[in-house]
């Protein structure tokens, strides 16, 4: 794929589509390799893997009309990942509703994703759009909802174009909608497909790419299979500082270069490891991931810390946990105070029965989510 093939074009098939809507679920994911730091527009400086997640999910409706307005598109040369692009110069035709309740707030985000797929999706500008959308988790649990939001909102526009062009093969529908969803929010791209997910080009990882996510392409091995993703709401607020500014950072952060080459080389081991099983080495690599997560916001200047008190208290007593009893419990973190917390499914007695003894009382409210690995997307 050069790249042309994600520019709509109607063809001998296709059809007219004057109105109507399509809902789409799309599932959240926890990184296990981060990515962290990218490059015009939207694209990772290293690439990434991670668990598809079940229970915590975006589902999102979208209703669209033909509009009679002439769209007000100014080219701007715009790069969009490698594609050239046009840019509608204001894009206000378009509504927001969480939960039934309209949301001027979400219309910013929202506009500059429009925006960003125009040079792939033209067809847009044609329709007046009302987003409907709600999240499987309490919106201020401080779990982003940026990446099963921004894949379900680009599934429905996917269906939009199937319905335009009939003949789109499903490969290429899901590839252009993890690419829609990277220009929404990066991570997003990984929210599409199940259950093991890359993102970035590595160069081990048959028909990986910086465009969009690509299932693991090996066998899994048992031991990952149904693994179990607990979080632990630590803190539920408003993050200090966004992963916008975050990525930001490691432009000129002086341990860049190390970490994008870091993450190459822990995906390779990770590959390995998920096709192995060694949970001795999964915990290891994989709590290592998020340490260096977090160690780059602090090494960045300005520097930041998105880890709690209590953060650090569950990590103490994972690890003292997991010395005493042998367990392959681990934990990882994304960008923010929350605790995941990940174990096989073999273990699910055990460490249920630690997380509600000794976590629970870190969280806030003693609030935690219950999720497991996931398939993926589903159209509703
Ligand atoms: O998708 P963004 O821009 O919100 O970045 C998220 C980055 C991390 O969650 C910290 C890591 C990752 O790979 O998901």
């Amino acid at each position: 794929m050069d790249g042309n093939e994600f520019i709509y074009e109607a063809d001998k098939n296709s059809t007219i589509l004057e109105d109507g809507s399509f809902t789409w679920k799309a599932p959240s994911n926890i990184a296990l390799v981060k990515y962290w730091g990218k490059r015009n527009v939207q694209l990772p400086e290293n690439p990434s893997i991670s668990f598809t997640l079940s229970n915590c999910f975006t589902e999102t409706t979208l209703e669209f009309k033909k509009n009679k307005r002439e769209a007000k598109v100014t080219r701007l040369d715009d790069e969009v990942g490698g594609l050239s692009a046009t840019a509608i110069e204001q894009y206000h035709e378009f509504d927001v509703f969480l939960d039934g309740e309209r949301k001027p707030e979400f219309k910013k985000k929202i506009g500059v994703f429009l925006r960003r797929i125009i040079g792939v999706i033209p067809f847009i500008c044609d329709y007046d759009l009302v987003i409907r959308t709600h999240n499987s988790f309490p919106h201020s649990s401080g779990i982003a909802s940026s990446a099963s939001g921004m894949a379900a909102l680009s599934l429905c526009i996917m269906s939009m174009e199937r319905a335009l062009n009939p003949s789109i093969s499903d490969e290429l529908f899901y590839k252009k909608a993890s690419l829609l969803a990277r220009l929404g929010s990066g991570s997003a791209a990984r929210s599409i497909k199940g259950e093991l997910v890359v993102w970035g080009k590595h160069e081990h990882i048959q028909g990986s790419s910086d465009q969009y996510g690509v299932a693991f392409p090996h066998k899994v091995h048992e031991n990952f299979k149904n693994y179990q993703d607990t979080i632990l709401l630590v803190d539920k607020g408003e993050k200090v500082v966004s992963s916008t500014v975050g990525h930001n950072l490691m432009h000129g952060h002086p341990f860049a270069q190390q970490r994008f080459a870091q993450a190459n080389k822990n995906l390779s081991k990770l590959s390995e490891i998920l096709q192995n099983g060694n949970l001795e080495e999964f915990v290891n690599l994989v709590e290592s991931e998020a340490l260096t997560l977090h160690a780059m916001m602090m090494t960045s200047n300005p520097y930041f810390i998105l880890m709690k008190p209590n953060t650090l208290q569950i990590i103490d007593k994972i690890w003292k946990f997991r010395k005493e009893t042998g367990s392959h419990v681990c934990f990882t973190l994304d960008a923010g105070a929350n605790v995941h917390v990940l174990f096989p499914a073999k273990e699910k007695v055990l460490v249920n029965d630690f997380i509600a003894r000794e976590l629970v009382d870190f969280c806030q409210k003693n609030e935690y989510i219950s999720d497991s690995v996931g398939t993926g997307a589903k159209q509703m």
